[in-house]
């Protein structure tokens, strides 16, 4: 088997809490319905993301979360909240670091593997976003794919991790929370970790992760073994 030389980790969700901004914005709601909300506005963010890939067209990922939230706002009635659009849309981005990112790029750090970001996101708010979450130091590249204009899970997206560091893509562990994102790293060939938290029940797709993990407390392990 092929040995790692280098960790890419997916950024929303991943190494940003991206329910953070409606825990804390949307605090006179009830807990759930908060959540609902927040559960909508990631989940069309994700979904336009997708649909403009499909049409053969590009927008910024910031573009892509406004618009997202404009449909969650809408969907809750919330549209008409004085400053409720502008407190949401600064905060994704400063969003807090998931409690297990931390230690786990420390690990992997410390053990002399190179880490990037590879994510959907715009590279001038995932560096904020590093900042804002105490990551600086730990993140060694950020690859957006603002560079190819196109989203996860193209192969142009992932592909973009192999030209970073010069490795194939087996020597690539990629880390990602979200399921579908998983899918899209092992179909590329990537050595794929899927942090699933939520213990959410297994995709259904060609390509299946090298491991499933519940935190990423337990990454730097799995990543070390194949390294
Ligand atoms: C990312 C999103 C999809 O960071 O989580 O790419």
């Amino acid at each position: 088997m092929a040995r790692i030389k280098a960790v890419a980790f997916d950024a929303y969700g991943t190494l940003f809490d991206v329910h953070a901004p409606a825990r804390r914005a949307l605090g006179l709601l009830a807990p759930e319905r908060a959540a609902a909300f927040s559960d909508l506005w990631r989940r069309k963010q994700v979904e336009y993301t997708w649909l403009r890939s499909l049409m053969g067209v590009y927008e910024p990922f910031d573009r892509v979360t406004a618009d997202a939230l404009d449909h969650a706002l809408d969907a809750f009635a919330l549209a008409g909240e004085p400053g409720l659009r502008e407190t949401l849309l600064a905060s994704y981005r400063r969003l807090d670091a998931q409690p297990d990112a931390e230690p786990a790029l420390r690990a992997l750090t410390a053990a002399g593997l190179p880490i990037a970001i590879l994510s959907n996101g715009a590279s001038a708010t995932l560096k904020e976003g590093c900042a804002a979450a105490g990551f600086n130091g730990l993140i060694d590249r950020i690859l957006s794919v603002e560079a190819v204009g196109v989203y996860k899970p193209h192969p142009s997206a992932y592909r973009l991790a192999l030209e970073a560091f010069g490795a194939a893509p087996g020597e690539i562990a990629f880390v990602s929370a979200n399921g579908w994102d998983a899918a899209g790293g092992a179909q590329f060939g990537l050595f794929t970790l899927h942090v699933n938290r939520a213990n959410a029940p297994a995709e259904r797709l060609e390509a299946a992760p090298h491991a499933v993990i519940a935190t990423l407390k337990d990454a730097p392990a799995v990543i070390l073994a194949a390294a």
